[in-house]
């Protein structure tokens, strides 16, 4: 037998032993691995099992207990020799021990979905490395999860008892690996650190609830994980700042404030905004019909345009036009699905100059995006998506609140509180000379990889 989870090594005993009708205690599973491995040509007959029983082997075969082999032998034997029903006896001391373990590799799988985080290998410009420490041998049976999600991606997940690596073709399982081989944190972490502090609120912190969620033993691998402690040990503190501050704000209402504030609130609901939005004059050149945002709420990927086309706006839906149908491709690239997403612009109307028959984009300038924010904002608010993409500068500007240039912020980043991301807009790609487009397809391309990835991650988590 394999040291790790050996199924297949497993079954192969398995038929043997019936075969030769041995019972349990004359078996030695952990000194004799040789006797019961696989040997090419084995001839002995498959043998069949109830479906939960085969099921609990494929889980069971995954634990760290030494006995494992042994039990699950155990079980076999009395199920084909009259117990049928024996895997429904809660109480029989064989079965309450290999549920107790079932549970414990169930908890495991669970936790190495939840608290996979992938960065960028330093070397490897394209390949995504994972650290992770399971507590039984289930690296191999988590495998299909992450082709899955990752298909697109060059990625390892290295631990100590193994290691994936995927090459958007085929599985390789590796060697253990050390924490040293793994890629430490990238810009993204400081992010997703802010973004906790910023939205934890001391007055409702129950450190055992904190805990429940995210198991202590994998704070060390999760970026947001660093800033628990610290605000574990300052939430009193800062309950009482709050208090205080509340008490010395002034009794009397400031006029002035109370319109701002009237004027501030939000709608309850995004078809109430959308109401508003489409009702109001548009605020740049030209501009004829708001075009809103599209997607589902709690969209796992917000991506954020700078202002719709003249397509768009015929149309009234944004990202139809070459920018549009480029930005498609590149998502299914990368296995976004772009019916899951949701997708917006920054500036609501087309600017544009009229030249003969032909409507020129006009970019709108800083103020025009300025006065369309307040609209962004609420409907971020409202959509509540995982992960907010900035496409080009003016979707930077516009969801930072302050210019961000896309050259020297490209990547993961903290966009006013949110968990976002800056890439280029796709209609940089038509405009840029032949020569360059083939690389620049392919960073674009990697950048959505790279989302999707945060994206999938954050929605486990
Ligand atoms: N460019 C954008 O920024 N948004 C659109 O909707 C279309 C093109």
């Amino acid at each position: 037998m394999k040291p790790a989870a050996d199924l297949d090594g497993f079954r192969a005993a398995l038929r043997c032993l019936i075969a030769d009708g041995a019972r349990p205690h004359e078996v030695i599973w952990d000194t004799a691995p040789s006797l019961f491995a696989a040997e090419p040509g084995d001839e002995s007959p498959p043998i069949a099992l109830p479906r939960g029983v085969a099921e609990k082997i494929a889980l069971l075969v995954c634990h760290r207990d030494p006995e494992r082999y042994s039990l699950l032998y155990q079980l076999v034997w009395r199920v084909r020799h009259g117990e049928r029903a024996l895997p429904e006896i809660a109480s029989d001391p064989l079965i309450h021990r290999l549920h107790g373990m079932e549970k414990s590799v169930r908890r495991d799988l669970h936790k190495m979905h939840a608290f996979v985080r992938f960065r960028r290998a330093e070397a490897e410009e394209e390949r995504f490395v994972a650290w992770f420490e399971p507590e039984h041998f289930i690296i191999e049976a988590t495998a299909q999860f992450f082709v899955d999600r990752f298909r697109g991606m060059y990625w390892s997940i290295l631990t100590p008892v193994g290691s994936l690596h995927w090459d958007r073709n085929s599985l390789t399982v590796g060697p253990p690996a050390m924490k040293s081989d793994a890629p430490t944190g990238d810009a993204f972490e400081a992010g997703w650190r802010s973004y906790y502090e910023s939205t934890f609120n001391p007055a409702r912190l129950n450190p055992d609830v904190m805990r429940g969620h995210m198991a202590k033993k994998y704070w060390k691998n999760l970026p947001e994980a660093a800033a628990i402690t610290d605000l574990i040990r300052s939430a009193p503190l800062r309950v009482k700042q709050m208090i205080e501050q509340q008490q010395a704000m002034p009794r009397k209402r400031d006029p002035k404030k109370a319109v701002a504030a009237m004027s501030d609130q939000a709608p309850k609901s995004l078809a109430a905004l959308n109401r508003l939005i489409a009702a109001s004059e548009p605020m740049v050149k030209g501009g004829t019909r708001a075009v809103l945002g599209e997607g589902p709420l709690h969209a796992p990927i917000a991506f954020v345009g700078e202002q719709p086309g003249d397509q768009e706006d015929m149309a009234g839906k944004p990202f139809i036009g070459p920018a549009g149908q480029l930005l498609d491709k590149a998502m299914a690239e990368a296995g976004i699905d772009r019916r899951a997403v949701y997708v917006t612009n920054a500036v609501k109307h087309f600017k544009f100059e009229p030249r003969g028959k032909r409507r020129i984009h006009s970019k709108p300038t800083a103020g025009e995006v300025r006065h369309y924010r307040w609209w962004l904002e609420k409907e971020l608010d409202l959509v509540k998506p995982g992960l907010v993409v900035a496409l080009g500068a003016t979707a930077a500007l516009a969801l930072a609140g302050k210019p961000l240039a896309v050259g020297a912020n490209r990547g993961p980043i903290v966009l006013d509180g949110r968990p976002g991301f800056i890439t280029i807009h796709p209609s940089f790609l038509l405009r840029m000379p032949q020569e360059d487009k083939a690389m620049a397809w392919r960073q674009f391309v990697t950048d959505m990889k790279h989302i999707h990835a945060i994206a999938e991650q954050s929605r486990v988590a």
